[in-house]
């Protein structure tokens, strides 16, 4: 995150290469050049910048612009691109054919590179984007290694993409391989959660407010939920999907981290690695699943078929390269615990599902009942418990629901809602989070990136769900149909506690 409101805060990023390895795929036109191309906008890139994408095909320089075009005007949360910006832009652009299993032609990436230094005469950052599916990452990052392109300490990076492994042990070998190469200074492992506007403002409202650290804690807090559910399913990923499933897709990675930053105790400055530090603290502190116990901290869910806004959908069996007979999930519902002075005591509840009711993520923070109960209104009118709801999207705010009187002769309650609503901002307003990511990797920021550390620490606290759910086969999947807020199993985790869990519209009140 941009720390300070000055354009140029780093003046050593003021020439820049990105070597984007996946350059034609899915990942660099929906997300990449888009973000690219709004920095552009905004006057934000280094003023000597080279962009080198490369694939596979063989393509002409031109016909890679034209299909990156494309892709920003589809993409791009501005909509069309101005012919003046984009041809101004795309002159930055050039595409490299090349197979990256075959060190041999790395020998392309060491010429241009070379050339590009002696036409600016001077030595660039270099930012090798490994926008490729996860098998690759090591690959590349050995084939940069082994055909000797550039690896300053401090002015190389490289870029990892998620899922970064599949489980704590290959979480581990790709930590060790990729910190052979490079130092952990030079490692930007992506969780693009952490780059969403209301996610990093989560906490400027913990922090630069004093009124919320009294407050944030196991006396006035009852329970948390974080809640990140999808309309859609997963549509032509069902090959990723099914080796991967919503537990390593979604909460091993974004959930966990908004649970942490929830969670982690005031840093005494925005370094990245007293941040992080800070997280890490949160994962390890977190209560330890026991294997033989999993049914009563979690539970589990895959969409069947059903109707969507008037379509017809298939259920997650029915999708493209998923096995009919699939045990994957598709949804999930943990609930954790973390064991310190803070949160002892506290339940964390998060919720993440493909083909559910609504999208919409959300962070609910529940505070405890009124001590004593002064008002002697019937059930419907006593007070209600405040909470806070953190909206990420696809409405973005801050709202604390409080109680009022109802204006009128008699003392009525009724609740009302403080509202942080980004003044009327929509999300086309706010940078997108790769725009957020980009730039900190440009400018050499590591905070909202994942440590080796933190990775890991996740892996390891949800390895004894993982392990059972591959294990042991649901009999009655699918269980829950479209267009369904889940799982009967998940709303019984919840209510067994006495909770229900938060859904639109109940949380947020227009
Ligand atoms: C990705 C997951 O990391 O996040 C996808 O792989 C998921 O399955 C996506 O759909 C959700 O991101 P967002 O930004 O749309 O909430």
């Amino acid at each position: 995150m941009a720390k300070t409101s000055k354009k140029d805060n780093n003046k050593e990023s003021n020439s820049a290469i990105f070597i984007i390895f996946g350059g034609t795929g899915d990942l660099s036109h929906r997300k990449i050049f888009p973000a690219l191309y709004n920095l552009f906008l905004e006057d934000r890139l280094p003023e000597k910048l080279a962009i080198i994408g490369s694939g596979r095909s063989k393509l002409t320089d031109a016909k890679y612009r034209s299909t990156l075009l494309d892709a920003v005007n589809e993409f791009s949360r501005r909509g069309k691109a101005k012919k003046e910006d984009w041809d101004e832009f795309a002159s930055k652009i050039t595409y490299q054919a090349v197979n990256i299993k075959d060190i041999s032609e790395y020998s392309a990436f060491k010429e241009r590179i070379e050339a590009i230094q002696q036409e600016w005469k001077e030595k660039p950052s270099i930012i090798y984007y490994c926008a490729v599916s996860p098998e690759f990452f090591c690959t590349i990052a050995e084939n940069i290694s082994k055909s000797k392109l550039e690896n300053n300490e401090d002015t190389t990076r490289i870029v990892i993409e998620k899922p970064f492994g599949s489980d704590l042990k290959t979480a581990k070998v790709l930590n060790d391989r990729l910190l052979s190469i490079f130092k952990e200074k030079q490692i930007y492992r992506i969780d693009h959660y952490l780059g969403k506007e209301v996610v990093q403002n989560i906490m400027a409202f913990r922090f630069a407010n004093a009124i919320m650290e009294p407050l944030w804690n196991r006396n006035h807090i009852e329970h948390v939920q974080i809640s990140v559910t999808e309309q859609i399913g997963v549509g032509n990923r069902g090959g990723y999907f099914e080796h991967a499933g919503i537990l390593r897709d979604m909460v091993q990675n974004h959930l966990l981290q908004l649970l942490c930053i929830i969670a982690m105790e005031p840093p005494i400055s925005f370094d990245a690695d007293v941040v992080r530090d800070r997280k890490v603290e949160v994962l390890k502190a977190m209560r330890r699943i026991v294997p033989g116990k999993i049914d009563s901290i979690a539970a589990r869910g895959q969409y069947g078929p059903g109707w969507v806004e008037g379509k017809e959908v298939p259920g997650y069996r029915e999708e493209e390269d998923v096995d009919p007979d699939s045990n994957t999930e598709t949804y999930a519902a943990l609930k954790f615990y973390v064991d310190n002075w803070r949160w002892q005591g506290v339940p964390f509840y998060l919720r993440t599902g493909k083909r559910l009711f609504k999208t919409a993520s959300l962070i609910t923070i529940k505070f405890r009942e009124v001590p004593h109960n002064m008002f002697q209104c019937e059930d419907e009118n006593s007070p209600k418990q405040n909470r806070l709801v953190i909206s990420i999207q696809p409405d973005m705010g801050i709202r604390l629901q409080l109680e009022s009187k109802i204006p009128g002769l008699e003392m009525r309650l009724n609740t009302v809602d403080m509202v942080f609503d980004y003044a009327g901002k929509t999300r086309s307003d706010a940078p997108e989070a790769y725009e957020t990511l980009l730039l900190d990797i440009i400018s050499g920021d590591q905070t909202l990136f994942m440590r080796a550390d933190q990775v890991e620490a996740a892996w390891e606290l949800i390895m004894p769900v993982l392990n059972s759910w591959e294990n042991n086969k649901m009999r009655n999947f699918p269980n829950y149909p479209a267009d369904s807020w889940g799982p009967e199993n998940a709303e019984a985790l919840i209510a067994k506690d006495g909770f229900h869990w938060f859904n639109l519209p109940e949380t947020i009140k227009k």
